[in-house]
């Protein structure tokens, strides 16, 4: 039916004599118009609900084939991609299939599109140059696809040239684009402000650091004026090198900006290739945002056995080790200890090394105690006395335990109570010296019974000159994942690229860092309503390891010497749980912490970690999101809420429930008197029997939220 619709369509503007194709989304409710300048350019643009939402935008790139050779001749071998093309022919097709991902915020995903897929030939080279547009319910995806051509083999990108026209001074939230982190705490201006707010100071501490003032990364996300909330970001990333978007504040336009390597260049390319996706999500209801399936529809199905794959909640040592109460390296003495030298004889061991046997059994006790699936142990491996900040090549070998570790203790230990200790590779950013170990390092893991890593990529990468997000880095991490799959190894990548949906093709990534995290609140703190923001920007890519659960928000009670406060209510941080969807979730508090508030921490022992169903009730960016989750593995419902600055009251219908059912609801929300700086532990739990019919009214303060569990009752 909708194709026939399309082909009308086409066929009238053929009629019409207009140089353009135009492409609807299975609702009717998208429209993308693809069209040729006089110049020969492509050009997209996009409407939702008959307004435009992206101005005609040019799509291309600046190319060279110079590979070596003579300098002087450099410039001859430049050229634009970008203009004289003529459409040869185009194609329309439409999809429609269910997939179910291995875990995730459902158990059923619909992928449903329908596709213009064009052929141009660039007139004075004879280069071809196809595009494929894919628009969905909730959105745009698109990519280059260079065919394999005599007129171009090997080939490097220069620019890509894709632009997103936007049709005012939207409002955005933002981070600003740099090459080695996405840690930052975002901010919310007009588009014009971006150039103004920029916060130098942001790139002037890390490496290789701004491109423009203007530079912002993604996913970045908007609303316009008439309420119309408007998502950029991209999908597959593989073998090609991040985007980030540079702003013209003059006529609100971005052009994609891809990080260049050493040299400058952005990526290395051999027809036949194809870029990654670019999305476009776009709707007038913030939800639907949160509901998009873009992401994952446009990476390939699985690539891989996952019957080994399984979702973790997790506890670790590492909170300890953050907020500075103890230490990851073993003593302070940097020249007694040497890499590859496990002679620590003469060693003073420090008495706040926190990866020590004692701890770690402690920690694996009160996780088979609490049911937890494992106990993440950093700083259990030498190299840590000497392993930031001189770019040194070679610091870890990812094999050696100090002396305190027993490593194989603790891993039988852990074993026979049903628990897994997660590996913890930190590269320093040696990637180099990382890749050398890699297979060893692996393996080691599978001797001693590991079957999830915690990697991490803190400080400027080496080889020198790289970043985080190069073409270079991508295939690091993406060779890691694949790796790691042959092994039966998951991972949780910290500091590497932002995500682009690759889980859904290797669900062994469990989670990524890659945004501001938890750790941040023990450095001085981040925004109250930055886990109103997250959802819709770092996690459209795939899950984050937030690392929630924090109950001592004081963080001087744990250190002296560390003077932050943790911006949020407790009640707000067993709603994270539920609203920043992970199938990696860590209760990051001290056992102490959750000792003095066992209430609450039932919470964290309940929630599951793999949904069947996912419903969002509630969600302006910045200020509220509440969701609610259903169990993969029981009838339980689960909702959780994380609210912004205002104080606000929810509404929370529960017509999700079964019908004919009465539920136990249990619900952990913020107290009367609960305020994030001055009082943040004060909490009620209410019980109380609920039906599809009730809706809940639940008083939330600013950086406060609440959880709630729906058990039904038996019959
Ligand atoms: C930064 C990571 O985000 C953190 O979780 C980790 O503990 C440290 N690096 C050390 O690897
Ligand atoms: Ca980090």
């Amino acid at each position: 039916m909708h194709k026939i619709l399309i082909f009308t369509f086409i066929f009238l503007f053929s009629i019409l004599g207009l140089n353009s194709q135009t492409l609807i989304s299975p609702s009717n409710e998208i429209e993308l118009v693809f069209s040729i300048s006089d110049r020969g350019e492509p050009l997209y643009n996009l409407y939702f609900k008959g307004k435009e939402v992206i101005k005609p935008s040019t799509l291309g790139f600046e190319i060279s084939t110079y590979f070596s050779g003579f300098s002087f001749t450099k410039n001859d071998f430049l050229s634009n991609y970008s203009s004289d093309f003529r459409l040869l022919q185009y194609t329309i097709d439409s999809y429609d299939e269910t997939w179910s991902p291995v875990w995730g915020e459902e158990s059923a995903i619909r992928n449903n599109y329908n596709e213009l897929f064009l052929e141009l030939e660039q007139e004075s080279t004879g280069r071809r140059l196809n595009i494929r547009f894919r628009l969905f319910d909730t959105g745009l995806g698109f990519r280059y696809e260079v065919p394999e051509q005599k007129e171009l083999g090997h080939f490097i990108i220069k620019n890509e040239l894709t632009e997103f026209a936007l049709t005012g001074d939207h409002m955005a939230i933002w981070i600003p684009g740099d090459y080695d982190s996405q840690e930052y705490d975002y901010n919310t201006t007009r588009l014009s402000e971006i150039g103004s707010t920029f916060d130098v100071a942001y790139t002037e501490n890390v490496s290789q650091s701004s491109f423009s003032k203007t530079g912002v990364q993604t996913s970045l996300q908007m609303k316009t004026d008439d309420g119309i909330y408007i998502n950029i970001h991209e999908a597959e990333l593989v073998d090609y090198s991040t985007m980030h978007l540079n702003l013209d504040t003059n006529n609100f336009t971005f052009t994609s900006w891809l990080t260049p390597d050493a040299i400058g260049n952005r990526a290395y390319m051999n027809s036949p290739c194809k870029t990654p996706w670019r999305t476009i999500i776009v709707s007038d209801d913030a939800r639907d945002i949160l509901a998009s399936r873009i992401t994952y529809n446009l990476n390939e199905p699985l690539a891989i056995d996952p019957s080994w794959i399984k979702p973790i909640k997790y506890i670790g040592v590492w909170w300890e080790m953050i907020t500075g109460k103890s230490s990851w390296s073993y003593t302070d003495d940097f020249k007694s200890v040497q890499l590859g030298d496990t002679d620590y004889t003469n060693a003073v061991r420090k008495e706040n090394h926190a990866a020590n046997n004692e701890n770690v059994k402690f920690h694996i006790d009160f996780a088979a105690l609490h049911g937890f699936d494992a106990v993440l142990v950093e700083g259990w491996n030498i190299g840590w006395e000497d392993w930031f900040g001189n770019s040194k090549e070679y610091v870890f070998d990812f094999k050696t335990p100090y002396p305190d570790f027993d490593i194989k203790e603790l891993n039988d230990y852990a074993h026979e109570k049903g628990v897994e200790l997660i590996m913890h590779h930190e590269t320093s950013s040696s990637v180099r010296n990382y890749e050398r170990h890699l297979d060893e390092a692996y393996s080691f893991m599978n001797e001693y019974g590991y079957n999830a890593v915690k990697s991490g990529y803190v400080g400027d990468i080496i080889p020198r000159g790289e970043t985080h997000y190069g073409q270079y880095m991508i295939n690091h991490y993406n060779y890691a994942i694949k790796k790691a799959a042959e092994y039966k190894i998951m991972i949780n990548a910290h500091e590497a690229v932002r995500p682009t949906g690759i889980a859904r093709t290797y669900p062994n990534l469990l989670a990524n860092e890659s945004a501001r995290g938890t750790e941040y609140q023990a450095f001085g703190g981040s925004k109250p309503n930055h886990t109103t923001i997250l959802p819709f920007t770092r996690q459209i890519g795939g899950p984050m390891d937030y690392t929630p659960g924090i109950f001592e928000m004081d963080i001087s009670k744990l250190n002296p010497y560390n003077g932050s406060k943790v911006n949020t209510t407790l009640a707000n941080q067993l709603g994270l749980y539920v609203i920043m969807y992970s199938p990696l979730q860590m209760a990051a508090d001290l056992p102490e912490n959750y000792m003095r508030f066992m209430d609450a921490f039932q919470f964290i022992k309940n929630v599951p970690v793999e949904w069947s169903k996912s419903i969002y009730l509630e969600a302006e960016p910045g200020e509220y999101v509440t969701i609610a989750r259903k169990d993969k593995n029981s009838d339980n419902w689960y909702v959780g809420n994380s609210n912004g600055y205002e104080e606000r009251i929810s509404n929370v219908s529960l017509s999700f429930l079964d019908t004919n059912t009465t539920y136990n609801a249990m619900i952990y929300k913020d107290g009367n008197d609960a305020n994030y700086s001055s009082n943040p532990q004060s909490y009620i739990i209410d019980t109380k029997f609920v039906t599809s019919n009730d809706t809940l009214m639940i008083n939330t303060v600013p950086a406060g939220g609440f959880a709630i569990e729906l058990s039904p009752m038996k019959k």
